[in-house]
């Protein structure tokens, strides 16, 4: 199979960015009150906090506040930029200071990944928020708004974005999928959801990926580009193994690794995944999850991958007598 590059360059991540809160999926809510925010003309320092690839840079991004100006209005710095206390004050307290473009338009800085400045950033941050509130408003996004200090919380509308429910993601898939004229049955869009786990930017990079190998977009290319199990050969893996058969469980294993090319720690998230899955007891789900806890640490911390996925399975195949 010949990789096709020209569909390789253009990032779809940018391609599928929504432009205008109309066309975010999802996150009713939090659409809704931008869209009031930007009809006022007026509107808080916000934290967008969640995890990744649910819309938090898309949000701010499609605000279109005043229109054609919005680029000029807007300084946008990434995760990369905004460590350090430097560009705090350098960047950031220099776009704050400059005239506004018309006398009541608000200046809009956005901070993506606002979790990762330092400390002493932060601090220098709150203090520019304070002295610039009159012409400028913030906008973090962070993974948990909990890792933002107390004092710039305070001061901030914290909302929280969810990861895309499977309806939605079916939604976004489609959009994608008719625009670059592809193929997509209902197997894949599942695969598409499992391996993505709400993280649209996930998805819309696997969804790429295998466009390049094919215009039908396949389960079976999907997990391959995911580098992921299906998840049936996992469940029949924990399966055999529970029910005390190691052979078959010891062959699924070598399915896993040796046609799939998963590392152990793949296989071993995977694991971690379906056994929450399971229709088995709490308590051996307990037990299952704490042993995958063992191992995965012994093979991080070095130990051959093979012997220790094989030590496991010996060890669930064990568990069937606790049943
Ligand atoms: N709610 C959403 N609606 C439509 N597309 C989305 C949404 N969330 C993410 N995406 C897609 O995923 C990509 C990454 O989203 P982004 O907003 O940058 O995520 P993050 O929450 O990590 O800032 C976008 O370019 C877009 O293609
Ligand atoms: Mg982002």
């Amino acid at each position: 199979m010949g990789l096709n590059m020209e569909i390789l360059d253009t990032s779809w991540t940018e391609k599928y960015r929504p432009s205008k809160l109309d066309e975010v999926i999802g996150q009713k809510a939090i659409v809704e009150r931008l869209k009031a925010f930007v009809k006022s003309g007026n509107f808080p320092n916000m934290i967008f906090a969640g995890t990744a690839g649910v819309g938090k840079t898309t949000c701010a991004i499609a605000m279109e506040l005043y229109q054609d100006h919005y680029n000029e209005a807007l300084l946008e710095l990434n995760a990369s930029d905004t460590r350090g206390i430097d560009v705090i004050r350098g960047k950031v307290k220099e776009f704050a200071r400059t005239k506004p473009l018309s006398g009541d338009m608000l200046k809009i800085v956005f901070l993506d990944e606002a979790d990762a400045l330092t400390t002493e950033a932060q601090h220098a941050l709150r203090r520019t928020m304070e002295k610039y509130s009159a012409t400028t408003r913030f906008i973090l996004s962070a993974n948990y708004a909990s890792k933002i200090l107390e004092p710039i919380q305070s001061r901030c509308v914290v909302l929280r974005f969810k990861p895309l429910k499977e309806d939605e993601m079916d939604v976004y898939i489609k959009r994608v999928a008719k625009s670059e004229g592809l193929t997509v049955d209902d197997k894949a869009t599942k695969a598409l959801i499992y391996v993505s786990e709400g993280d649209l930017r996930k998805l819309t990079n696997v969804m790429q990926g295998v466009a390049a190998l094919s215009e039908s977009i396949t389960e079976a290319n999907i997990y391959d580009i995911a580098a992921r199990a299906r998840p049936k050969e996992i469940i029949s893996m924990l399966t055999y193994s529970l029910s005390g058969d190691f052979l078959s469980a010891r062959n699924e294993l070598n399915t896993l690794i040796l046609s799939y090319g998963m590392s152990g720690e793949d296989i071993l998230l995977q694991c971690y995944k379906e056994a929450l899955n399971l229709e088995i007891s709490d308590k051996l789900k307990l037990r299952i999850i704490s042993t995958i806890g063992d191992y995965n640490f012994r093979i991080i911390e070095g130990a051959n991958d093979r012997i220790q996925l094989e030590a496991m399975l010996a060890k669930f195949a064990l568990l069937e007598n606790l049943k």
